[in-house]
């Protein structure tokens, strides 16, 4: 049962570290929902790549992993699962484009297509299938991943095989905003 405290926004990365950490599972929706960080927040932790997006570590907890990632111009991923763990994504700036897909007698059905706007939350996890996310703008864009747990590695759509690889995930940069956060660089 939430109790008043806990409705209130949280306004720093930091206590949004801290509220997903005290959170149970069944709360961590609920504390995505209560972000009201300024964007000015998160560009100090922006790294860009040119015509690429960055994967810039925030947390990482036994339990989960704060990832900001940085979409320049026409960034876009391979299609790609979640290693069976929950993955929500929050539009922090600019605009992405999710697309999702089921596998149905062995070919690929476009599920659902969705541009994430500022303030947006989608969640996704293995069983609603794999996903492409795209910045096809012209300008850049941040979204905020959490997983939990923390993802390792994952399947990735090997357009040129036509086959799915395993890819183990790393980190452009890492920051330790909270002292009690591990940084897994590989
Ligand atoms: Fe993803």
């Amino acid at each position: 049962m939430e109790n008043k405290i806990t409705m209130l926004p949280i306004t720093s990365i930091k206590k949004l570290i801290e509220s997903f950490d005290d959170a149970e599972p069944s709360q961590q929706a609920g504390v995505l929902k209560r972000m009201d960080i300024e964007i000015s927040e998160f560009e100090k932790y922006a790294a860009w790549i040119d015509a690429d997006y960055s994967r810039n570590c925030i947390a990482r907890k036994e339990g989960f992993e704060i990832i900001l990632i940085c979409w320049d111009q026409k960034a876009k991923t391979p299609m790609h699962d979640h290693d069976g763990q929950d993955c929500w994504v929050v539009q922090v700036s600019g605009t992405v484009v999710e697309k999702r897909f089921e596998i149905n007698d062995g070919k690929f059905d476009l599920t659902n297509e969705a541009y994430l706007k500022e303030g947006d939350i989608t969640y996704m996890n293995d069983r609603m299938g794999f996903h492409t996310l795209e910045n096809n703008t012209n300008s850049r864009a941040m979204t905020l991943h959490v997983y939990a747990n923390p993802i390792e590695k994952c399947k990735v759509y090997n357009e040129e095989k036509s086959q799915f690889e395993v890819k183990e995930l790393v980190y452009d940069t890492v920051h330790k905003i909270d002292a009690l956060s591990v940084a897994l660089n590989k």
